[in-house]
């Protein structure tokens, strides 16, 4: 191979692995992620990280081998989804690539929400942070069975640093609790934690800057179900170019974490602007109840 591919690909492999390690938690090579708490949803057997073994004190005079490249575990992504890379979000490479990440199944990360708010810090990992005013991280439940997900914060949202306070959210406080929930009961968070300008739909650079977060709230969280609302929310979670009005309503595995479902729906901003919309969103949001009380399975 062209020494010059070989290099690029390394840089490439480099960076898949670094962002794994990000991905599960370690702000650090050699550092350990938050301790174990005793409430935790962790079931540490099922750890698709084998546990690494203590080093051996090396005599001084013993040259230590660099560290191993371990491969990424791959994992075979559910054969009834149709979001293979060619309908992935983004032009190239997928966000998951025609295997799931080793995120899938992750059980072995034991970070809290305020674990990943502090890492999120003040940041400036996209330019929306040169014109936004807060940052929305998301809110409610930190042990939610039913998350919300929506595409980035609003004016309303940017000036008090809470997801859908405006009207599109009191129109989703609505439709939760047409469902016999409260606000309280569910978790609510967006794809992109800084307000595009003007309401703009984020672009890929800021999605793809972003969605380490959310996925990483997700795994906090680990709900029975999400919620993905509008366009930008499901192919980003689902990794999709396919749009909201073929996928709704139709129950998908979540990536990541297949035991984790999606209900794509539409967006309450889109269902003020086309109220006709609304009785399709209710027949949605009645499967997502059903789902929650265990009456019905995903089909
Ligand atoms: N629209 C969104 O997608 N998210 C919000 O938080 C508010 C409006």
């Amino acid at each position: 191979m062209d020494p010059r591919e070989e290099l690029k690909e390394l840089i490439v492999q480099a960076r898949e692995h670094l962002l794994y390690f990000s991905e599960l938690g370690l702000t650090s090579i050699g550092e350990r992620s938050a301790p174990v708490e005793a409430e935790s949803k962790v079931e540490a057997q099922a750890s698709p990280v084998a546990p690494e073994p203590r080093p051996q004190e090396s005599p001084a005079s013993t040259i230590i081998p660099p560290p191993q490249f371990v491969p990424k575990p791959t994992i075979t992504m559910p054969t009834k989804k149709e979001n293979t890379a060619e309908t992935s979000l983004f032009d190239e490479p997928s966000l998951f690539g025609e295997t799931v990440a080793p995120m899938a199944g992750l059980q072995s990360v034991n970070e809290t929400l305020e674990d990943i708010r502090r890492d999120l810090g003040d940041c400036r990992r996209c330019k929306l942070w040169s014109t936004r005013t807060n940052i929305v991280f998301g809110e409610g439940n930190p042990k939610a069975e039913l998350m919300f997900i929506g595409e980035g914060p609003g004016a309303d949202e940017d000036a008090t640093g809470r997801p859908f306070v405006g009207r599109a959210g009191q129109l989703l406080t609505k439709m939760i609790e047409a469902i016999d929930l409260k606000r309280e009961d569910v978790y609510i968070a967006n794809v992109v934690k800084s307000r595009p300008p003007g309401n703009r739909t984020p672009e890929s650079d800021e999605v793809k800057a972003c969605i380490p977060f959310l996925f990483r709230q997700i795994a906090a969280i680990r709900p029975k179900l999400i919620v993905a609302l509008g366009n930008p929310a499901m192919q980003a979670l689902l990794d999709t170019k396919i749009g909201i009005t073929k996928m709704r309503g139709h129950f998908q595995d979540y990536p990541r974490m297949p035991e984790i479902k999606v209900m794509p729906t539409f967006h309450p901003a889109y269902l003020l602007r086309s109220p006709d919309k609304k009785r399709e969103a209710w027949e949605d949001l009645k499967k997502v109840r059903a789902f929650l009380r265990g009456e019905i399975a995903p089909e």
